[in-house]
């Protein structure tokens, strides 16, 4: 390889290398990114934005317990506490499906009722006053080595047999 020839591959490997150095932020940027662990899933977060780990939750919440923690995107999500030493498979979004309010558990009443307009939903979220449209979304809930996760509920919604609206 003669010298000219050498010093093009050198000019054209570092031109090279500072544009696909430069691009490479473009690139990420459009890839979605890997949720932590969980198979997939997200890290559930109280709301100091702390992992929610089973152990921690079940030492602090009583069976029959709704208590938020941040879901998927963020949105507020409802644990099930099933037992003292359980919670439930699936999360309850906390977003009305009428006009969007947060929606509060009344445990002496066993039903999420909304402030709003009047909408409830049963302890699984299922809407049995509207004027609500639409059950409470779900979310997949696993546990792995203590940390709680949630994932996209995409199978048929377990409370009407439908195709989740939501996904
Ligand atoms: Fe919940 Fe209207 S936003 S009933």
């Amino acid at each position: 390889m003669g010298r000219r020839q050498f010093m093009n591959l050198l000019t054209f490997g570092s031109v090279a290398g500072v544009a696909l150095g430069g691009l490479y932020p473009v690139i990420r940027y459009f890839i979605p990114p890997k949720a932590a662990g969980g198979g997939g899933g997200t890290t559930a977060k109280d709301a100091a934005g702390n992992p929610v780990t089973l152990s921690g939750w079940l030492s602090s919440h009583k069976e029959g317990d709704r208590s938020l923690v941040q879901g998927l995107k963020g949105d507020p999500t409802y644990l099930v506490v099933e037992g003292p030493d359980s919670i439930g498979n699936y999360g309850i979004s906390a977003i009305c499906t009428h006009l969007g309010c947060v929606v509060p558990w009344n445990n002496g009443a066993g039903k999420f009722m909304c402030p709003c307009h009047g909408s409830q939903y049963d302890a699984t979220g299922k809407v049995v006053r509207g004027p609500a449209p639409l059950s409470l979304a779900l979310a997949h809930v696993t546990v792995e080595n203590d940390n709680v996760f949630l994932s996209q509920w995409s199978e048929t919604d377990f409370r009407t047999g439908d195709k989740p609206w939501w996904s």
